[in-house]
């Protein structure tokens, strides 16, 4: 069978700015009605990588293909305005000057009727029709966002590239217009690489995210494996707060306060680190100093005393300052758990929930 083409791929792309390369070697495909989320913090080449696709910025090397056809490496070139690919930026100003319903015909072709059927359509879609023939300022934030939805995806776009597009909008607001995007972007079957620096908006919105640091991407794959199979300190603690414990190893085990755990393919004597989500300590009181009776999952549980607990709304957070070194560790609970400084508890680490690097070594 035939492989399916992807809408868009991009093999190899480099862009330096000064000497510093700031897009290097990246590489990734999406296919048609798929989301891949470029995610990365501040400065790490998101937005350069999107110029560069959307054909606003040209790559140093490398190429991008759209369903299999080249069509920019650095000696060919298709201007931006024949790539059929829809924009989205942070910044979507409407245009003032024009009502809502001209603003979405804005980029489409054809007679005056068949214009208006397809803006109808898409206001319809978007819950704004009622607004065809208003203006952009008595909108909302929010209602804008939506009318540059619909003139993004007007002239039915292959690719979108979105970069951050919700960032101008509150938090509730925020989550239903993700959501209702979402839904749009599946049923015009655009391919969509959408760039964020928040890893719970990629969560909710990607089938697939490329994590990016300092110009590459370090991995790429399902929300779920990059959360539950991260390949570096860094990438674990991108997506949550982190405890961590440090080891020697010694016969591919390292032994520590809560037991021993596999570092399998770390060599004797190295260092490593120990990394659990606060979210997956387990907690257990002290039953008069005699403690939990783990089981072999939980590996040893560990003795140490409530620092503080706060209450963050569906769960509370609780702080132990552990017996063994006096370090802190974080531990979340559902609802509420609120112990009093001082109390005592028992920490275990659950085996199947942590993540066992070598110290200081990262991807990139
Ligand atoms: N035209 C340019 N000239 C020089 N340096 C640039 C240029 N464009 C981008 N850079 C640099 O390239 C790096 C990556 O920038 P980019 O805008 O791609 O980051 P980003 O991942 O989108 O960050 P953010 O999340 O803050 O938007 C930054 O250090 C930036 O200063
Ligand atoms: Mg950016």
């Amino acid at each position: 069978m035939a492989q399916p083409v992807p809408r868009l791929e991009i093999r190899n792309l480099v862009r330096r700015f000064g000497g510093q390369t700031v897009v290097d070697h990246v590489s990734l495909s999406v296919m048609p009605g798929q989301v891949t989320c470029l995610l990365g913090p501040s400065g790490c080449g998101k937005s350069t990588t999107l110029r560069m696709i959307a054909g606003v910025e040209m790559q140093d090397s490398g190429e991008i293909y759209v369903d299999g056809n080249l069509i920019c490496d650095t000696v060919f070139r298709i201007p931006p305005e024949r790539r059929h690919i829809g924009l989205m930026f942070q910044d979507f100003a409407l245009f003032p000057h024009l009502s809502v319903g001209d603003n979405v015909a804005f980029g489409l072709k054809g007679t005056k009727e068949e214009k208006r059927a397809r803006v109808e359509e898409l206001l319809d879609k978007v819950g704004l029709k009622r607004f065809i023939d208003g203006f952009p300022y008595l909108l909302s934030g929010g209602e804008q966002q939506r009318v540059a939805l619909a003139r993004a995806l007007a002239p039915r776009p292959r690719i979108m590239l979105m970069d951050e597009p919700f960032s101008g909008l509150d938090n509730r607001l925020r989550d239903d217009i993700r959501d209702q995007t979402l839904e749009l972007l599946k049923e015009e079957d655009a391919a969509v690489l959408l760039v964020t620096h928040e890893p719970e908006e990629a969560m909710r919105m990607a089938d697939e995210i490329a994590l990016m640091r300092k110009g590459k991407i370090v991995q790429q794959g399902a929300p779920y494996n990059i959360y539950n199979a991260p390949v570096d300190k860094q990438a674990v603690s991108f997506f949550s707060d982190i405890n961590v414990i440090r080891g020697v190893v010694k016969g591919a085990l390292t032994d520590t306060a809560f037991g021993q755990f596999l570092a399998p393919g770390i060599p004797d004597g190295a260092e490593v680190e120990i990394v659990i989500r606060p979210q997956h300590l387990k907690i257990d009181l002290d039953r008069a100093g005699k403690g939990p009776l783990p089981t072999p999952q939980d590996g040893v549980a560990a003795r140490g005393e409530v620092v503080r607990a706060r209450f963050m709304g569906s769960e509370s957070l609780v702080e132990i300052r552990m017996d063994f070194d006096g370090s802190i560790l974080k531990a979340t609970v559902p609802n509420v758990f609120l112990p009093k400084p001082g109390k005592p508890l028992w920490l275990m680490f659950r085996r199947d929930r942590c993540f066992v690097f070598p110290l200081g070594k990262s991807v990139v």
